[in-house]
């Protein structure tokens, strides 16, 4: 049986990671752009592409809707071919294993004049609302229900722009609003709009396939509708939460990791908090390194929309927290659910209260081993960096949401002195 399909992460603590690791495509990024390329026929060519199961799964979410994908891992690349009407119903069977399909709702109404998209599943990390992406397809002049599960939307008068205004900078809202809007007759003009690094990249792949957006990075984005987008090749920026989660675990395991193919800029806050913590980050030309040679000092963290720090890396956060020296409090802004994960850290010995939408953490030298579990993407990763601060062997169960976000997590892991392996 191969290591990947194993489901447990068996980690012996002790190591402090050292050398080097390469970053791959955003797969916030990647994910959106295989949704937008249903927006125009013809034959995309998309790079720096991660060997992550949710591109598989995005890709047969599309090869439901009548493309043609096909990843080549060996170069990053992902092929794909568009017909001219693809299919409009995004069934329950593919969207259920991934949030992200909720993307291919602004594109396909766009193009089609009717969506049919089974209401997501994806993380367990708290409730997530679609009423905002509903509410500002509408004052484009969408209808919408939901019907057996089901998102239906419609555009009987088809698509005008209009003025919407975010009621929180929702990054799923934003992107099915502006899809719906690039093809629109007229000027839409979306406030309070998201303004992470995988949107503009988004908003760069759409203005290279003809459409006319500005304002990209900033609250508020002004899209001139175009009749007509013709697919492009692209290649997408490095993933931040994966370049985010490797230099956090050089300072949780006080090791020394050069990060390769990244943009530190995308990463400011998170940076200069693990400054603070102790770490000596350097950017580099194509990256960063970060160093960390004691024991991280605690840091206070509240979680907020970019450029804020990202609530994806406040499990990183929250472990590190947890053996640093001091007391700290974490704030989590974005996603309620997303202290699930600190329960199966207070098994490894982690000293955390949890009030609301604050945790409290004690710093402890080191965390004890135990079996724990993998609630999410980004919990499962945490759980695996705490497992190598823990005396003793850990047992991650649920490496298969490590699988959604991260390539080859323990081999990485091993290559840079871990000693993590799969098993049943
Ligand atoms: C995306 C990212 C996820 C990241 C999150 C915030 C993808 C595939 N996932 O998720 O990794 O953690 O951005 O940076 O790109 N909300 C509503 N109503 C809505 C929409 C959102 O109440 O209609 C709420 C959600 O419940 C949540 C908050 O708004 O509390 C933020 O959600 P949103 O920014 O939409 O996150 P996603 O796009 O789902």
């Amino acid at each position: 049986m191969s290591e990947q399909l194993k489901d447990r992460f068996q980690i012996i603590g002790g190591s402090h990671l050292t050398g080097e690791v390469s970053i791959s495509g955003a797969k916030n990024s990647i994910l959106k752009l295989m949704a937008v390329s249903l927006m125009a026929a013809g034959k995309y060519r998309l790079g720096n592409v991660p060997a992550i199961a949710d591109v598989t799964m995005m890709g047969e979410l599309l090869e439901s809707l009548g493309c043609k994908v096909i990843h080549d891992e060996s170069k990053s690349e992902l092929l794909i071919e568009v017909p001219e009407q693809p299919g409009f119903k995004a069934d329950y069977q593919f969207v259920r294993k991934l949030r992200a399909s909720i993307n291919v709702l602004g594109p396909l109404v766009a193009k089609l004049g009717r969506a049919e998209v089974a209401l997501p599943g994806g993380d367990a990390i708290g409730s997530r609302g679609l009423d905002f992406h509903t509410r500002g397809l509408k004052e484009l002049g969408a209808v919408t229900q939901n019907e057996h599960g089901y998102i239906v939307a419609t555009t009987p008068k088809g698509l005008t722009g209009a003025k919407v205004e975010l009621e929180f900078p929702s990054v799923g809202a934003t992107e099915n609003i502006l899809t719906a809007a690039v093809l629109a007759k007229g000027t839409t003009v979306l406030e309070n709009a998201a303004r992470e690094p995988d949107l503009v990249d988004i908003g760069n792949f759409l203005n290279a396939m003809g459409a006319k957006i500005q304002g990209l990075g900033t609250p508020t984005l002004v899209i001139d509708g175009v009749s007509k987008l013709n697919p492009v090749d692209y290649v997408a920026i490095p993933d931040r939460i994966v370049t985010g989660t490797w230099a956090f675990a050089a300072a949780i395991t006080q090791g020394d990791i050069t990060i390769k193919n990244a943009n530190a800029s995308h990463l400011e806050l998170p940076l200069e908090k693990l400054t603070s913590a102790g770490a000596v980050v350097t950017t580099t030309a194509n990256g960063l390194r970060v160093k960390m040679s004691r024991r991280p000092s605690a840091i206070d963290i509240s979680t907020l929309p970019y450029p804020g720090f990202p609530t994806d890396l406040q499990p990183f956060a929250i472990t590190l927290n947890a053996i640093a020296d001091g007391d700290a409090l974490v704030t989590e802004n974005v996603f309620e659910g997303r202290f699930m994960f600190v329960n199966e850290l207070m098994r490894l010995g982690a000293n955390i209260r949890v009030d609301g939408h604050h945790a409290s953490i004690i710093g402890i030298p080191k965390l004890s081993s135990a079996p724990v579990a993998a609630s999410d993407i980004r919990a499962g990763a945490g759980l695996v960096l705490a497992g190598l601060v823990a005396e003793g062997t850990t047992f991650v169960e649920g490496a298969f949401h490590v699988d959604r976000g991260y390539p080859k997590f323990a081999e990485q892991l091993r290559a840079l002195g871990a000693d993590v392996t799969r098993v049943n």
